[in-house]
């Protein structure tokens, strides 16, 4: 079975009837989004969904995974999500499919968040995949100079047709190409303070379950500091 695949069927084990559920984003999330569908109609599992893009949104509304907006509910049980980059720490970057922002807000309200990664993610030292960061259009240009002068190598996210890419928001991603972040904290501490940040892809200690696709089965590992 492919790994995301099974780290997302695996994910799923976590939850149970009655809860309020986060559907993350991306190619891994896809197949857990897939997997509670199947649960809820074969096993006549009873959730609440509330996803993390339009991209997850369209995928659950077409298996029929009764939804909810992060506004309507009063809490999430758990957020299942994927990620870019994952530390021997539970930090994390995620933002690699533009959704860092809904991401982030459904995990802070969620009481348990499980990522599920492929082995390939889990990393020793955050930042050779590229730090996302959400900036308001508005000024955006005046954010990049100053993130080059401080020589993190940014770029705008563009599309394919070379387009400006809009997240879910209507905001532009600039990626930072940092090769090594040797201190998460004080980096995302510095970017959130920046006028026009809306947010970063620095997922620090709100993790308490990482799923790792291995070859030989999922491997599960709790955040000590956190369980
Ligand atoms: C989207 C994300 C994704 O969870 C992250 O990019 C991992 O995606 P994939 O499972 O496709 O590798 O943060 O914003």
């Amino acid at each position: 079975m492919d790994l995301k695949e099974m780290v997302g069927k695996e994910a799923c084990k976590h939850i149970k009837s009655g809860m309020t559920v986060g559907l993350g984003t991306g190619s891994t999330a896809y197949h857990m989004v897939a997997e509670v569908g199947r649960m809820i109609k074969e096993e006549n599992l009873t959730i609440t969904g509330v996803t993390t893009s339009t991209q997850t949104l369209i995928q659950a509304r077409e298996l029929g995974i009764p939804l909810a907006s992060i506004d309507e509910v009063d809490h999430i049980d758990v957020t299942i999500d994927g990620a870019d980059e994952v530390d021997p720490n539970f930090l994390g970057i995620k933002g690699g499919g533009a959704a860092l922002l809904y991401e982030k807000i459904v995990a802070t309200y969620s009481d348990k968040v499980i990522w599920i990664v492929d082995e390939s993610k889990m990393v020793p030292q955050l930042g050779e995949f590229p730090l996302p960061v959400e900036v308001i259009p508005y000024g955006s240009q005046q954010i990049f100079n100053i993130l080059e002068k401080r020589g993190y190598h940014p770029s705008f996210r563009k599309t394919s047709d070379g387009e400006f890419l809009h997240t879910d928001s209507g905001n532009y991603i600039i990626d930072l190409h940092l090769a090594e972040i040797p201190d998460p904290h004080a980096l995302a501490e510095e970017l959130i303070h920046m006028t026009g940040v809306v947010e970063h892809g620095l997922f620090l200690d709100m993790t308490n379950i990482v799923i790792v696709g291995e070859k030989n089965g999922p491997k599960t590992i709790y955040n000590p500091t956190l369980v």
